[in-house]
């Protein structure tokens, strides 16, 4: 499929988005974001493909949704365009996504990688909520998934002041996985993505779902969601071939079924 502002390659196992609008610092446009949901829901038909990563370039991730677009809309557009609505399309994909950061994560761009499962980034990788200085606020998710990843006051901090962290720091406040030098921001990406393809593909399914249902679940309801999904695993192949290769010694040999 041809995209206008994105680039995206399958490799073996994974498949990776790449933001194409380097003149905006990879500002999130409606087209963009189109592309992205439309290219993620059809990657998790494909089962070729066990893990996404999402990048933009070694400047920018994304410098948040597209202002210029937004500037002059009234109330009325911004409620018939919905634009975020698109954004809950991207938390029902299935498939583990990476998110591999550069530069600039800021507004819609920290937002996009908080959606992802995992964020690997460079040393210059720099997170943000700075709607605040345009005069609105994140209206993409920021100010509940920053919440949970960095507690209140941290969330409150960056919320309130506009202001950027350092890579570093999003990974000691728990917002990123790992910080690599900037060369090998995608390579360490790449790894990670070529071994959670290396994984039974219907645990890794469950483990994601598992996982998220606690952020929108009681501690009972997300109990019985991992109960009766570690369950379900036991109609399948692979924990069959898992199991008995364990036992065996030996690798197993995935079928995905
Ligand atoms: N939307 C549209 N265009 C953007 C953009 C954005 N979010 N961010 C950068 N650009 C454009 C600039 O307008 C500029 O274009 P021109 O060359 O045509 O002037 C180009 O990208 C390069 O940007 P700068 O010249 O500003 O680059 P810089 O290195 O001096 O500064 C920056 C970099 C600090 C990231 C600065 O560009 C900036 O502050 N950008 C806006 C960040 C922001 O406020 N993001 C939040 C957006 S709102 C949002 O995301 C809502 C939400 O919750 C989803």
């Amino acid at each position: 499929m041809n995209h206008e502002n994105i680039l995206v390659t399958k490799e073996s196992g994974y498949a990776v988005i790449q933001f194409n609008r380097p003149e905006v610092l990879n500002a999130l446009n409606t087209k963009l974001m189109e592309e992205l949901v439309e290219s993620l829901e059809s990657i998790d038909q494909d089962d070729d493909v066990r893990c996404v990563i999402i990048t933009g370039n070694e400047k920018a991730f994304a410098a948040g949704a597209d202002i210029k677009e937004m500037a002059d809309a009234s109330a009325i557009e911004m409620l018939g365009r919905d634009q975020f609505a698109r954004w809950d399309r991207i938390r029902r994909i299935k498939k583990p996504l990476i998110a591999a950061v550069s530069g600039f994560a800021l507004g819609g761009g920290c937002e996009l990688a908080m959606t992802c499962d995992i964020i690997i980034a460079s040393e210059t990788a720099k997170f943000g909520q700075p709607e605040i200085n345009i005069g609105v606020i994140p209206g993409a998710g920021g100010t509940q998934r920053l919440t949970r990843a960095v507690g209140k006051a941290k969330a409150m901090e960056m919320v309130l002041t506009g202001k950027m962290i350092s890579a570093e720091e999003a990974r000691q406040w728990g917002l990123v996985n790992k910080v690599v030098p900037v060369e090998y921001y995608l390579q360490e990406a790449r790894n990670l993505a070529e071994e959670i393809a290396g994984k039974p593909p219907l645990a890794v399914r469950l483990a994601k779902e598992a996982v998220l249902k606690s952020f929108d679940t009681t501690i009972e309801g997300g109990l019985e969601f991992e109960r009766r999904s570690f369950y379900l695993l036991f109609a399948s192949d692979d924990q069959k071939e898992g199991m008995k290769a364990f036992v065996e010694k030996r690798r197993p040999d995935w079928s995905g079924r």
